[in-house]
């Protein structure tokens, strides 16, 4: 039962989202719920550097649709909508022309771990963002070991039913 408000605490709380998947041997957590206008996405990730999940469009980072967040030193959570340009290299929307479109986030640094919450419309309007299906949808995931946008230390891709 979902009795939880979804809140961008920094905290996934037990009931707050419908599934959690562990990866990387339990080093990458992703949860994630629907309510068909939006989607909520909780991210625990054992770095303090930054971490990253996107909808895949079959290409490794290319034509990806990318979150890219970290938590800085001083503690703000900073969740940005990223657009794979390359097979090597993603950018802000904003910056190719697009919109950010991730309406609600945050998060926090605790115990080693690196935690980020946010939401994001299930359909958008910006060509540089990939709207959700009905049924089997491949996400690609990673994190790195500093805020710096260096090349991540673990990655991969995960089949994933969204709505
Ligand atoms: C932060 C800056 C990033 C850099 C500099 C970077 C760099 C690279 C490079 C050079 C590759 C090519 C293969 C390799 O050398 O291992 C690659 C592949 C890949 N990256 Fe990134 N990446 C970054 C961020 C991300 C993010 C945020 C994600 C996911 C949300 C991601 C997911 C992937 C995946 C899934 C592949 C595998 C492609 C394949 O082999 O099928 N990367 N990345």
């Amino acid at each position: 039962m979902l009795d939880e408000t979804w809140r961008p605490d920094g905290v996934i709380g037990p009931r707050e989202y419908f599934i959690t998947r562990a990866l990387d041997e339990g080093n990458y957590e992703i949860s994630y719920r629907t309510d068909g206008r939006y989607i909520y996405v909780g991210l625990k990730v054992k770095t303090s550097g930054w971490v990253g999940v996107g909808i895949s469009a079959g290409e490794g980072m290319r034509n990806g649709d990318i979150v890219f967040a970290y938590v800085t030193d001083d503690g703000r959570a900073i969740v940005e909508d990223h657009f794979g340009v390359s097979a090597t290299q993603h950018l802000p929307d904003i910056e190719l022309g697009g919109t950010s479109d991730i309406v609600e986030f945050g998060g926090k640094e605790e115990g080693g771990y690196t935690i980020i919450e946010f939401k994001r419309p299930v359909a958008s309007k910006d060509k540089f963002d990939i709207s959700l299906v009905e049924g089997m949808q491949t996400l690609i995931w990673a994190y790195g070991v500093d805020d710096s946008p260096e090349k991540h230390v673990a990655m991969g891709y995960i089949d994933v039913r969204l709505r």
